[in-house]
């Protein structure tokens, strides 16, 4: 594996020059000021505890989230660096996931583009803006590998694949923190959940996570891995128990793989009240024993659960804990405060957020990379991309003009919701066109989210009547039925995924499917543009429907990207980053599992489930385009490899069509045997490209020990099999166009 790059460690101050200037300022700090360093104080009116000026004034806080007011910033930066004791700027935190005030497509979305330029650019915009508003920490990327749709908390990583997960990580963190941490254009990274929380038990949020070593260690880990050889300057530690250790008590994960391992060097944050919840979750005796074990793991600083500046000082004066365990919790935060020059430059310029987000640079970068995010499910008879003399148009659905489905989950605190939406793009798209509307019936959840009262505007309203749902439904036919073309905007609201969210179907919520259905039965021309932040079992549609896109949760723009696709101003290129199960109860699913001794070329195949195909409803790597490609010429640069070496893969990717298009170049490999069984299929390459009509590129990818080993169950470590493989290169997870080769002793 990589060496690591020492986390944050990329700007002009050198390790001798942070390590002096941290030492000297531990030399004059009280034992409750290196407490107040570890402590993370809450600053939202929701956040339980000591008022967060009081706990400043006295040293007592070495950071402060769940604020977004640039000039309380100021305010509270003032106390800490011209009241405090020893002046130690704060560092100010918030969950910018996929944008502050230009919102990019949720994160999923971007793993969709398979082209890590989009999370990088992305993830460069919301930096610059974050910052220009007084941030300078934000809690992502998130890495969570996850391989049940049912998880609400899918919307939030890359999907189910660690290699495509790697990537994005990496280009994310690189995104965020650029090359050098005293950028003022750029944040601190957090590579969370610190770890396996994307596996907790059937897709329930917060449940207990059971995950072996090797699927921790070959699936879910890597991601964070990257993150690490990325430079990223922080993690944090998941809620969940995992095999029944809480992650943010978790010696193994925290010290052992992160620090000894990977050779990590910045600090941790716990997840929200983490360390409290040691407690709630059975694990901790009391919070002193909480705080004790966070400390011991190594879990540098308590989000605003305080339970490290309750205990602290007790078990040091008792000796649970020795000052100097304290000094190396606090140091990486002090080193990191100092390469981001806070010391020099505590305060932010209150006139610079609004230059900054009027940059149209940003929405341009916003639409482009809604655009590359994009799936095309499918475009039977190439109903797409529409004609733009269309007459007259009728876009219907409960998403259609929702500024909150557009954006998506996790917006940053108060932030209001400016998206254009799937109606106005088309509206834009179509002046001059009638463009008419109808929602349809409202979706709502059965059980309310209780972020509801924390997002603008979203207080759960009374539930609609029966009358009125009919009423509404009825509208809605009428008006598809006057429409020469139909779009039909369906999926789930933004708080149908993310934290909180998960659910036991993937069906359409509500009377979505009734309604698609009572359309299709007008016999116009139907387009459905789904907006969702997990995979949906819409397999009526799938059958019945000619043209589908996936546009997720597209982001400030999305409603002028969905047009521009739709309408053939952008070519649809991506591809799926996890599988669509045909029905939640199929969930876990996933392209990489072993064969078994019934694979489904075996004539003793067992179907699994004698209640329907459990294969996917659209498969990993899955994605059409306005054009068609052909691979040809696969080859491999030798037959046989050396355990260690490495070799080359080539083949030839022609655009068969009549118009430009982005292919998604993917290889895959299956190790027949070994010490271990091996998936049937990995993604081990990937390359976005664009053709020209007739244009032929070569594509190549490398293979070598990185790609070829493993962590053996058997080994207990990281091995490399001399051993036969397949490979398989083409335009999703099903590739068939093959080759082997050997791997000799
Ligand atoms: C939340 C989430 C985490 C987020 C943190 C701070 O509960 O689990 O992803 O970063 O609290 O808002």
């Amino acid at each position: 594996m990589n060496k690591a790059k020492k986390s944050g460690t990329t700007s002009a101050l050198s390790e001798a020059e942070v390590n002096k200037r941290v030492d000297a300022l531990l030399a004059r700090m009280s034992l409750e000021e290196k407490v107040g360093q570890l402590n993370q104080v809450g600053g939202a009116e929701f956040a339980p505890g000591p008022k967060a000026e009081d706990q400043i004034r006295k040293g007592g806080a070495g950071s402060v989230l769940w604020l977004n007011d640039t000039k309380k910033f100021n305010e509270l930066q003032k106390v800490a660096v011209e009241e405090s004791p020893s002046g130690i700027p704060l560092l100010f935190a918030l969950d910018v996931i996929h944008g502050y005030r230009t919102i990019f497509p949720v994160p999923l979305a971007m793993a969709a583009s398979w082209d890590p330029n989009v999370p990088e650019k992305s993830q460069t915009v919301a930096a610059r803006e974050a910052r220009a508003a007084g941030l300078h920490w934000t809690f992502g990327p998130m890495l969570d590998i996850c391989r049940d749709a049912r998880w609400g908390r899918i919307v939030e990583g890359a999907g189910e694949d660690p290699f495509l997960g790697a990537a994005m990580a990496a280009a994310q963190v690189r995104g965020f923190q650029g090359d050098d941490l005293a950028d003022s254009e750029r944040v601190l990274a957090c590579a969370k959940h610190f770890a396996g929380y994307g596996y907790s038990d059937a897709g329930r949020d917060y449940d207990p996570a059971y995950i072996s070593e090797t699927q921790l260690r070959n699936t879910v880990l890597p991601p964070f891995k990257a993150a690490v050889d990325a430079g990223v300057a922080t993690f944090m530690s998941a809620y969940m128990d995992l095999n029944d250790v809480p992650a943010s008590g978790n010696r193994w994960l925290l010290r052992q793989v992160l620090r000894e391992e990977w050779g990590f060097e910045g600090f941790v944050v716990s997840d929200a009240f983490a360390v409290g919840n040691l407690v709630i979750q059975g694990h901790a005796k009391d919070r002193r024993d909480a705080a004790l074990r966070g400390l011991k793991a190594g879990l540098n600083m308590d989000m605003s659960s305080y339970t490290y500046t309750e205990n602290t000082a007790d078990l040091v004066a008792k000796s649970d804990l020795s000052e100097a365990e304290i000094e190396a919790l606090v140091r990486p935060i002090l080193a990191l405060k100092v390469r981001m020059g806070l010391f020099e430059r505590p305060y932010v310029d209150e006139g610079l957020l609004d230059q900054v987000i009027a940059r149209p640079d940003h929405r341009e970068a916003s639409r482009w990379a809604a655009q590359r995010s994009m799936v095309l499910l499918k475009n039977e008879g190439g109903l797409l991309p529409l004609k733009k003399d269309v007459k007259k148009v009728a876009v219907i659905g409960p998403l259609a003009d929702s500024m909150q489905a557009t954006e998506g989950s996790w917006m940053v605190f108060g932030h209001t919701p400016a998206a254009v939406t799937v109606l106005a793009g088309i509206r834009a798209k179509l002046p001059n066109a009638e463009v008419t509307y109808a929602s349809g019936p409202e979706i709502r959840r059965d059980i309310p989210s209780w972020f509801e009262s924390m997002m603008a505007g979203q207080a759960s309203k009374p539930a609609q009547t029966q009358e009125e749902s009919d009423a509404a439904f009825q509208a809605a036919v009428e008006t598809a039925r006057a429409a020469d073309q139909v779009i039909m905007v369906l999926g789930e609201t933004d708080l149908m995924a993310g934290e909180a969210a998960s659910r036991a179907s993937l069906d359409l919520p509500g009377r979505q499917e009734e309604l698609l259905k009572a359309v299709a039965a007008l016999g116009k021309p139907v387009v459905l543009v789904l907006l969702n932040g997990r995979p949906l079992s819409v397999t009526w549609a799938a059958e019945n429907i000619p043209a589908i896109l996936e546009a997720w949760e597209p982001g400030s723009e999305g409603g002028n990207a969905v047009a521009d696709i739709l309408f053939g101003d952008a070519i649809p290129g991506g591809k799926l980053p996890v599988g669509f199960p045909r029905k939640g109860s199929h969930a876990p699913l996933y392209y990489a599992r072993n064969l078994t001794h019934s694979p489904e070329e075996s004539p003793m195949y067992n179907p699994r489930y004698w209640d329907g195909l459990p294969t996917p409803l659209y498969p990993f790597g899955y994605g059409l385009s306005y054009t068609t490609f052909a691979f040809s010429d696969l080859k491999v640069s030798a037959a046989q490899v050396k355990v260690g070496s490495s070799l080359t893969v080539s083949v030839d990717v022609t655009n068969t069509g009549a118009v430009a298009g982005d292919e998604v170049v993917q290889l895959y490999i299956h190790q027949k045997w070994g010490t271990d069984t091996r998936p049937m299929r990995e993604l081990k390459g990937f390359e976005r490209i664009t053709l020209q009509p007739g244009e032929c590129k070569t594509v190549t990818f490398e293979l070598g020990p990185d790609e070829l080993g493993y962590w053996s169950t058997n080994a207990g470590k990281w091995i490399q099999d001399p051993a036969s493989f397949d490979l398989w290169v083409g335009s999703d997870s099903l590739a068939t166009l093959h080759a082997e080769f050997e791997v000799i002793g």
